[in-house]
């Protein structure tokens, strides 16, 4: 028999950057998890069929956190004044050194899938940490809470502190075993390969798992040129290559396949290979200016043909809710505006809103619209407590406002894959 769900209500998604399309007291129709429609009346052959009724709440697609780590769920909201290299030596490297132990990542490996399922993330890309073994719990875990997407064991073999430093054959040797026992273990949650970022690889370890990627058919996800010290360690030890993409593709590892957080200081060149290579950047824009980053040309990658998506990059971030990301998106690309001289464009609402659905969904498949042919991840937003009575509120305006103002407590329905979760 085939699974026929249907949800009413006013339904809102954003098939195109340039605007949300609305349904008032629509039904969104899917079978199997393939979206039919979305209809103002119920097409005749689906009478009969249960229908849920939403009310007046809107529903919108799932959201995609395409950069999150999932053991900086500990220290989450704390060492926020720092910027980057000092943050990740005092705060990153001794939290994650932890997640050798099972009992440790057990807690708030469970505390950080529970986040992200209760604030509607539908499918994200995790970075654990060096251990396989608790990876692989994380893994388990994310599948139990109905989070899907991708989720890497760590790689990091130089520059790192002893305790959190991997030899550089084990690294691979790891990688691998990871990978054999992990590949098609679940259904919504996959393995993807995850050099932590240049400086802590070594050109052996960033070969390896290029290769290894290849060989198992799996994504590779790593962080770009997201600081001036970060990209001053690469230059001194690559001096042939003077970007970090660069660096990357000699390696193999810039493919329609590869999601890289940041790139805030792209050059000219960098930004075309990462075009034309088809990698999504996970823009982050809460962590940006959290450890003192900078403001990435997101107009400008958008101009280009440059896939995008949005991540809320904990703890570089505070909050797992993507609407802060999408928030900030527009916020932080306004502050680039004024000091371009009024030169690179601010984002728009809608284009925001893109970005967090559909602008990363299609790094997991066919998601983050409700265009027929899609699978169907779904929230359903109650948005009652954002406006007085008396307001009288279109549905784009209703959703602005969710973007801006709404939280966990807003979300009162979730589905991934065509399915309640
Ligand atoms: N670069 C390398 N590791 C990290 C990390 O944990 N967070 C951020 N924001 N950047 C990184
Ligand atoms: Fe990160």
């Amino acid at each position: 028999m085939k699974k026929v769900v249907i949800l009413k209500g006013n339904i809102v998604h954003t098939p195109e950057p340039k605007g949300f399309q609305c349904v008032k007291n629509g039904y969104l129709v899917a079978v199997d998890n393939e979206i039919q429609g979305i209809y103002q009346e119920l097409p005749k052959e689906y009478g009969g069929q249960p229908v849920t009724d939403w009310g007046d709440a809107l529903i919108m697609p799932g959201m995609y956190d395409m950069h999150v780590h999932a053991p900086q769920y500990v220290y989450r909201g704390l060492g926020l004044d720092m910027q980057l290299m000092d943050w990740l030596n005092t705060y990153a490297f001794p939290t994650e050194a932890r997640f050798k132990d099972p009992e440790y990542a057990k807690v708030y490996y469970r505390a950080f899938a529970q986040a992200l399922k209760k604030n509607g993330t539908a499918r994200a890309v995790v970075f654990s940490t060096i251990h396989w073994e608790t990876t692989e719990l994380l893994m388990d875990i994310l599948e139990e809470e109905k989070v899907g997407g991708f989720a890497g064991k760590i790689n990091m073999d130089t520059l790192s502190p002893d305790f959190l430093c991997e030899d550089t054959e084990q690294s691979i040797k790891d990688t691998r075993h990871w990978l054999e026992r992990n590949i098609n273990k679940r259904k919504l949650v996959k393995p993807a390969v995850t050099p932590r970022f240049i400086p802590t690889c070594t050109a052996e370890v960033l070969k390896g798992v290029g290769e290894l990627a290849k060989e198992f058919g799996v994504p590779v996800h790593s962080h770009i040129s997201e600081d001036i010290g970060e990209m001053e360690i690469v230059r001194g030890r690559y001096p042939e290559y003077d970007n970090d993409g660069a660096v990357y593709d000699h390696f193999g590892l810039l493919t329609d396949h590869t999601v890289m957080a940041h790139f805030i200081y792209p050059n000219e060149q960098e930004l075309k290979l990462v075009r034309d290579r088809g990698v999504t950047i996970a823009h982050c824009p809460q962590s940006n200016g959290n450890v003192a980053a900078g403001i990435p040309p997101i107009r400008r990658m958008l101009e280009m043909g440059i896939k995008v998506g949005l991540g809320s990059d904990i703890a570089g971030g505070y909050s797992p809710c993507l609407f802060r990301a999408m928030s900030e998106a527009v916020y932080l690309s306004k502050l680039r505006w004024l000091q371009s001289g009024k030169e690179d464009d601010f984002l728009t609402i809608p284009e925001a809103f893109y970005l967090g659905t559909k602008g990363g969904g299609q790094f997991f498949g066919k998601l983050g619209s409700f265009e027929a042919g899609n699978e169907l991840d779904a929230l359903v937003i109650d948005d009652g407590s954002l406006s007085v009575e008396l307001d009288e509120l279109t549905l784009e305006q209703r959703m602005e406002r969710v973007i801006h103002l709404a939280d966990d407590r807003n979300i009162i329905g979730r589905y991934v894959a065509g399915e309640k979760a």
